[in-house]
């Protein structure tokens, strides 16, 4: 797979998908998000990788959505434009793999929206965040007006959305939209040290928490208390849950593959 817009690496059942196109602060044009989609295929794929981070190279993590190709873009156009960012942000949301946004500098318009997809958000204290897009006369196209309020309530959301001002991580931090703020050569290293302490936990186990959280978002608990029950009983008896009890008994750290 040859890939010009996402680097992939892949080390300890960690993928590191970074944004790579730096002459545009990482800015998502369909090239980019062909390849994204192409990297989140193939570590969804490879039984190998455990946990996902997404990071930007340079100053940004994700300038936003290209200005310069929505320029001139109308009626089907965008649709199938913003349809494409929607579909694989969504995919990311959902995939079975636990995800990290490490968050390096801009996270902008889509890249605002790209952090709210990621279940784990860390960010540098240089981190900046911003919904401008009403300042461009256009409404977020990556699902931002569903996922923000969903995220910090829909006061808090309305006021970002309808003046596009800046917030630092300080302020994504105390809105709870960031799990933690680092320094920036920080970064990186607190990152992978909570992917491993997740790739380290029965990934198995993980998969079906995410899910059931995931799915429990957006139903009543009455409905979402069975799925719970459904997937603990889809536990038993899988190796995992056998070597989790045994590490248990046996009063050792477990070793899940
Ligand atoms: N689209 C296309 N190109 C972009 C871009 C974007 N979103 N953001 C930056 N770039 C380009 C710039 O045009 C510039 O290219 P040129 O050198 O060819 O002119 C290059 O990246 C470097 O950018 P700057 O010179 O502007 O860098 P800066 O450090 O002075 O400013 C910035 C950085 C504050 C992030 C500024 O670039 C900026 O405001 N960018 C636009 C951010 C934005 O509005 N994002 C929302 C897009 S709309 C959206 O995302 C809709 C949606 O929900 C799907």
């Amino acid at each position: 797979m040859s890939l010009k817009y996402v680097l992939l690496d892949k080390k300890d059942g960690i993928a590191t998908i970074t944004f790579h196109r730096p002459e545009a602060l990482n800015a998502l044009n369909s090239e980019v998000l062909a390849d994204l989609d192409a990297a989140v295929d193939d570590v969804i794929a490879d039984d190998e990788v455990r946990v996902v981070v997404f990071t930007g190279e340079g100053k940004s993590f994700i300038a936003g959505a290209d200005i310069k190709e929505m320029d001139g873009c109308v009626g089907l156009d965008i649709v199938n434009y913003s349809r494409k960012g929607v579909e694989i942000f969504r995919k990311i949301e959902l995939m079975t793999k636990p995800t990290i946004a490490a968050v390096n500098g801009y996270a902008f318009g889509g890249g605002f929206e790209f952090v709210l997809c990621t279940d784990i958000r860390f960010a540098c204290s240089k981190a900046k965040f911003r919904l401008p897009e009403v300042t461009l006369g256009i409404v977020p196209g990556f699902n931002g007006t569903q996922r923000l309020p969903k995220c910090i309530g829909m006061n808090k959301a309305k006021e970002i959305l309808f003046t596009g001002k800046m917030l630092t991580a300080a302020d994504a931090l105390e809105l709870g939209i960031l799990n933690h703020v680092t320094e920036p050569e920080q970064l990186m290293d607190e990152v992978y040290a909570m992917a491993k302490q997740i790739a380290d936990n029965s990934a198995s186990a993980i998969s079906l928490v995410k899910a059931a959280v995931n799915a429990g978002a957006d139903m009543d608990i009455d409905i979402g208390k069975n799925i719970e029950l459904g997937y603990m009983a889809a536990c038993f008896g899988t190796p995992d849950q056998i070597e989790g009890f045994n590490s248990f008994k046996e009063k050792r750290a477990a070793k899940f593959r």
